[in-house]
């Protein structure tokens, strides 16, 4: 089928979804989701998102502790305006429907994570993100020029390449004209023209084997503006999140919110001492990447399997009211977190780099535009602050939303574009070539691409990637789509480009750290 939309948008979750809302208003909007429309990162966030609402917080100390957290390389520029603008943001989304927790004076009851001077962190219990995803799904699915469309997988963005030109990744005048979707529920390639293409297919945490991210996280979005020429930037920086339950069959890994750490929770080595005043003056609320790597160095050297984070002296009605979806969690493996320490270990969490993308969320390619967490709009730096992400994606999808409002009479659909050719492609039963690389490469990217890394074992990594590489190809070249020969292709060009860069950036710094500098 084709089919011809004003925006396409990839991803429904916070970066799609707050598009979606506002280039609504001028066009028709089509949003296409892999899997059901509420399965994303977005439905899973814990902790909150942060905003500077009431004195004695300002923008300034927003500002310097991201760029703290972000070790000197953040985008000073994105940095600020993402900042000054999170208090708007924020209350838009409350105006659509997303409920945060008050106090009984009817103030927000704010939070404070790693890394955060003030308490800045609006949330819904433990499960904000649930509540955000509830909210702009309800308002997206209402709205007369939205439609959402299920267990669509984008497989490739459309350029002039598929007109028959040349492009490389020199060229400044790549246009995006739309995407081939892989209709899962008939199996056909269709072909979506589009004015203007929102890139916000989210995470690339199933790279390791061990993640915070669901299943949906396999660095789609990444991989499609790679193979398209466009740019990307800042993908060494893979960002672990200190604290997910130590559970080891459970995937993926359930994370214990940072704000767990913010109401008093202290981490401590399986013989019950507090270790991170060794690390670092803010202990357990150091940044995460400080905290993780101490907490990776802990159980190296004493060879444990996790630590603990030791909660008993919150206030039994503090846990029951902000986190009982953990307390609920923990108790269905046998820890009752009010009576015992919460095993926990690092986990993939996070991805700040990803595609290139302008202060109006304009990539490298003309008409493809990019929000959340696959972008890489300068904030993060080395290291993202906890609860900066949600923030970000509103305020990114905002103005890129106001850019492409402002383009859309000059802009045309591309009529010429052909459709998917599958000509002599062949079904591939053997699901287990697909599958057992999947896990290669994850195991590959965790021993050698991890918290720590060293010239060699990123060399090694590069050379055992190069084989499944080549592997895969060759079975993508004969073989009829299926969404997950699409993630293994798409997860091993993430992981490439986290390699690629991690080799180049010479120096430890945020999340990058390499024993040899
Ligand atoms: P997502 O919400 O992941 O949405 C991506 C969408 O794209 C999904 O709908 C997916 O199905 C779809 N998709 C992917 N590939 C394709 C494809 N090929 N074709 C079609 N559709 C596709 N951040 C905070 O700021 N605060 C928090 O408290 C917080 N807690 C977190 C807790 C957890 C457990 C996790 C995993 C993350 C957390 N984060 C938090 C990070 C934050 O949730 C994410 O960065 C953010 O939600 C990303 O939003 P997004 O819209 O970019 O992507
Ligand atoms: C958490 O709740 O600890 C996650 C917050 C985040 O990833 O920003």
């Amino acid at each position: 089928m084709r089919y011809e939309v004003d925006f396409l948008v990839l991803g429904s979750g916070i970066a799609g979804l707050s598009f979606a809302l506002k280039v609504a208003e001028k066009g028709k909007v089509c949003i296409l989701t892999k899997d059901d429309a509420s399965e994303s990162s977005t439905k899973y966030a814990q902790g909150g998102i942060a905003a500077v609402m009431y004195h004695p917080d300002s923008y300034e100390k927003h500002i310097q502790d991201t760029l703290i957290a972000g070790a000197g390389i953040c985008d000073e520029k994105a940095v600020r305006i993402t900042i000054t603008e999170s208090t708007e943001r924020v209350k838009e989304l409350i105006l659509w429907g997303t409920n945060f927790d008050k106090k009984s004076s009817g103030a927000y009851d704010l939070a404070r994570e790693g890394g955060h001077s003030e308490f800045r962190i609006l949330h819904h219990q433990d499960n904000t993100g649930s509540e955000i995803e509830r909210a702009l799904l309800e308002k997206a699915k209402a709205h007369p020029n939205i439609t959402i469309k299920e267990k669509q997988y984008a497989v490739d963005l459309i350029t002039q390449h598929h007109l028959g030109e040349e492009v490389n990744r020199h060229r400044k005048d790549i246009e995006c004209y739309g995407a081939y979707v892989l209709n899962q529920l008939d199996n056909s390639i269709d072909t979506y023209l589009a004015k203007f293409t929102l890139l916000a297919t989210g995470g690339n945490g199933n790279v390791y084997s061990t993640t915070t991210n669901p299943i949906v996280a396999t660095g789609d979005g990444q991989a499609m503006v790679h193979r398209a020429k466009g740019h990307l930037a800042d993908m060494e920086f893979v960002q672990f999140h200190p604290t997910s339950l130590y559970n080891p069959l459970e995937k993926p890994s359930f994370l214990i919110t940072e704000a767990m750490r913010g109401a008093g929770g202290i981490l401590k080595t399986i013989d019950g001492n507090p270790f991170m005043s060794k690390y670092d003056k803010r202990e357990s609320l150091a940044p995460r990447d400080i905290v993780a790597r101490a907490i990776d160095h802990e159980m190296k050297v004493r060879g444990d399997d996790h630590v603990y984070l030791d909660c008993r002296a919150i206030e039994k009605t503090e846990i029951m009211n902000h986190f009982p979806n953990i307390y609920a969690k923990c108790l269905e493996i046998g820890v009752n977190i009010t009576k015992d320490m919460i095993p926990v270990v690092p986990a993939a969490h996070y991805s700040c780099g990803g595609v290139v993308v302008d202060e109006n969320a304009q990539t490298t390619i003309n008409n493809l535009y990019s929000s959340g967490e696959c972008a890489r709009t300068g904030l993060h730096g080395a290291n993202r602050l906890a609860s900066n992400s949600l923030l970000e994606a509103l305020v990114f999808s905002h103005r890129g939303a106001l850019d492409c409002l402002n383009k859309i009479n000059d802009v045309k659909f591309c009529k010429e574009v052909p459709d998917w050719n599958a000509e002599g492609m062949v079904l591939n039963e053997e699901m287990v070539l697909i599958s057992q690389s999947v896990k290669e490469l994850q195991q590959i990217m965790s021993n050698y691409v991890g918290i720590v890394r060293s010239d060699l074992r990123l060399k090694r990594a590069f050379n055992r990637l190069e084989l499944i590489y080549k592997e895969t190809e060759a079975i993508y070249n004969r073989s009829v789509l299926i969404p997950k020969l699409c993630e293994l292709r798409n997860l091993i060009a993430n992981s490439y480009l986290i390699i690629k860069m991690a080799m180049e950036r010479k120096e430890s710094v945020g999340l990058h750290y390499l024993v040899n500098y």
